[in-house]
């Protein structure tokens, strides 16, 4: 492990700044920021996928160490530098060497007060997982693992271009739980144009049957320009009714419940307390840094994303110069900002944050408006707190976009 898994208990509760056996920092701090790393590389492109990968692993060896430059450049943009969650996201961030993440999690270190009781999610493909892989993957630090398992259906998978059958994606769950990982958290898609609610019925009862504590389900999306956006576009592939859409989004909830795990957003449902911690922070407005081609980064004040483009991401930070594509947000940035990302969970959007930090105004319209829909049933009001009741998840988006001003 790259920090001390020994560190003493009364380290994390005092207010003081202590040194490890390691020699990292840790102090506590109730302002936390993330990072976010982006890995840009897959071994084939899934015919769906439109995040920024090339289907070649040329150039991998030397993203350690153009991760490690990042941080050294850009070690400035968090005013807070206590890390409470770290993420590798991709592409297939466990096409990557246990050694390259052990290097990219000492460089953080280096840099940054990592928090003890960090979460440090690593994105696999369950292909890449061996048993011998995952043992290696837990020593390095990494607790937590996002699993694309997209379907346990063989034709569903065939279908989507993935590169792993259902009996490898039920293994390597099993497999990372014996490594050592409790918190797991699987991948799945519905709304899929070969599935049906039987199938996504026998995708819901395998999932629950495995030793998960986190289900990240997204219905499918034609993303422009994908190989399958292609077909649809030719007529090759008819997406299903939205009516197929709900139900089976009903149906998520009714495993869900009877699993006891809770619907915390539109697309993420987790175990009493294990949300994803890192993915929450970009709903509560909490500051990350984002390194890699084609990640963002956020600091209260400023968005920005490196390019798209492995070369030109690679040239810049090798030239010293990280220079990333930057935003100012506007006031009426952040209010939409604030009620896109909150309404979309069970915590909803706070009527006296709203007050204190856009106006009185603002507040009273979205109370406004929050009591139409608590009429209709589709919000509650629990105080200063209004939030869309998770049945009505679904259709949320347009719920939301009337808060938007
Ligand atoms: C960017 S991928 C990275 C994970 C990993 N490479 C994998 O494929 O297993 C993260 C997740 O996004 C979801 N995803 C990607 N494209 C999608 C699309 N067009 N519609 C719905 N979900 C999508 C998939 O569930 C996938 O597991
Ligand atoms: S879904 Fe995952 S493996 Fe497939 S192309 Fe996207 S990032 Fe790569």
């Amino acid at each position: 492990m790259w920090y001390a898994a020994a560190v003493n208990i009364s380290y994390i509760n005092s207010n003081f700044t202590k040194i490890n056996r390691l020699g990292l920092m840790y102090h506590k701090n109730k302002k936390m920021s993330g990072i976010y790393i982006h890995v840009p590389y897959c071994k084939r492109k899934c015919n769906y996928c439109d995040f920024y990968s090339v289907a070649s692993g040329s150039g991998k060896d030397k993203f350690a160490n153009l991760i490690e430059k990042e941080i050294e450049l850009r070690v400035n943009f968090l005013d807070n530098r206590t890390i409470e969650t770290i993420y590798f996201g991709g592409g297939t961030p466990s096409m990557l060497p246990t050694d390259d993440i052990e290097k990219i999690l000492r460089a953080i270190a280096k840099h940054f007060t990592v928090n003890p009781n960090s979460e440090i999610t690593l994105e696999a493909n369950p292909d890449d997982l061996s048993l011998e892989y995952l043992f290696a993957l837990r020593k390095t630090g990494v607790n937590r693992l996002s699993i694309g398992v997209q379907s346990f259906c063989d034709s569903d998978l065939k279908q989507l271009d993935r590169r792993h059958d259902a009996a490898q994606a039920i293994n390597a769950v099993n497999d990372a739980h014996k490594a050592g990982f409790s918190d797991i958290s699987i991948d799945l898609i519905y709304g899929l144009p070969y599935s049906t609610n039987q199938i996504w019925e026998q995708n819901l009862t395998k999932a629950f049957a495995l030793p998960i504590t986190h289900l990240s389900c997204y219905h499918l999306i034609y993303e422009m320009g994908t190989p399958l956006d292609r077909k649809v576009k030719s007529g090759l592939v008819k997406p299903v009714d939205e009516d197929i859409s709900v139900e089976q989004f009903e149906l998520l909830q009714l495993y869900a419940q009877q699993f006891a795990f809770e619907h915390y957003e539109i697309s993420n449902l987790s175990k009493k307390g294990h949300h994803s911690r890192h993915n929450t922070s970009y709903w509560k407005q909490i500051p990350y840094l984002g390194l890699g081609p084609s990640a963002h980064s956020y600091n209260g004040v400023t968005r920005c994303w490196n390019a798209k483009s492995i070369e030109q991401w690679g040239k810049s930070i090798e030239n010293g110069l990280a220079n990333p594509e930057a935003e100012t947000l506007t006031e009426t940035d952040k209010i939409n900002e604030y009620f896109i990302t909150s309404l979309r969970t069970i915590w909803g959007a706070d009527l006296s944050y709203i007050s204190s930090n856009f106006g009185k105004k603002v507040a009273n319209t979205a109370r406004k408006l929050s009591e139409k829909y608590a009429k209709e049933g589709i919000m509650a009001i629990d105080g200063n707190i209004i939030k869309i009741i998770p049945k009505h998840f679904f259709t949320s988006d347009g719920v939301i976009v009337d808060f938007l001003i």
